[in-house]
């Protein structure tokens, strides 16, 4: 995939994706461990080796030809790498896939997950065969619920007692968005 790229006001930073290489394992890592990053989802414990290994498999071209089932980016503000994006393919034969996502605690609250996004989906929507996107929060996680309603995402519904965080269960809420309700942000 060639890199996407947003076009924020001047005084924003200007988000764009690469796809993760090996070589991001260790900021990976770094970055799973913040607390903030983990204060409303269950991220398992890896080893680098592990997530080099897991980075090694990443093909994004593969997308494009309607197979794999698990990609991941980089998300860049400027230059700098702040965070990433994970897209799991449940289904291509009905063309269903799911995301997660997460920036590092000092590029969080300054707009540049949805413009992340955004570049995303509409790479998903206009050249792949993917039809819905789905989405999974935990209910106390306002931030990355503004998140998808900004999107387009709507909330289908809340999954009771949906995965341990902290040692308790927690409900999520349940968001989508379909292929007919994405709509390109304009230029600004
Ligand atoms: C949640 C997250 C993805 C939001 O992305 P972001 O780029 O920081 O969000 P924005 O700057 O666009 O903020 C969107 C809105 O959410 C609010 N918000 C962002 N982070 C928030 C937080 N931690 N707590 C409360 N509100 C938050 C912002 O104030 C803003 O509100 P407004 O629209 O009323 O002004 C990001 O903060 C993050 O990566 N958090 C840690 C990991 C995580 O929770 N990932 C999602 C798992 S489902």
């Amino acid at each position: 995939m060639a890199e996407l790229r947003a076009t924020p006001p001047e005084s924003r930073l200007r988000a764009s994706l690469r796809p993760t290489y090996p070589a991001d394992a260790p900021l990976l890592l770094r970055w799973r461990a913040e607390e903030s990053v983990r204060r409303h989802q269950p991220l398992s414990e890896v080893s680098l080796g592990q997530l080099r290994a897991e980075l090694a498999l990443n093909r994004v071209d593969d997308l494009y030809r309607g197979r794999g089932d698990k990609f991941q980016w980089i998300i860049l503000a400027d230059a700098a790498p702040v965070g990433w994006i994970t897209l799991v393919v449940t289904n291509w034969e009905h063309g269903l896939a799911e995301l997660g996502y997460a920036l590092t605690s000092a590029y969080q609250r300054r707009g540049l997950m949805v413009q992340g996004l955004n570049l995303l989906l509409a790479d998903l929507f206009f050249h792949t065969e993917l039809e819905r996107i789905e989405a999974r929060c935990s209910v106390e996680n306002t931030g990355s619920q503004k998140v998808l309603t900004q999107l387009g995402f709507r909330r289908e519904g809340r999954l009771r007692g949906y995965f341990v965080l902290h040692g308790e269960r927690v409900d999520n809420y349940l968001y989508a968005i379909l292929r007919e309700d994405f709509v390109p942000p304009r230029p600004e």
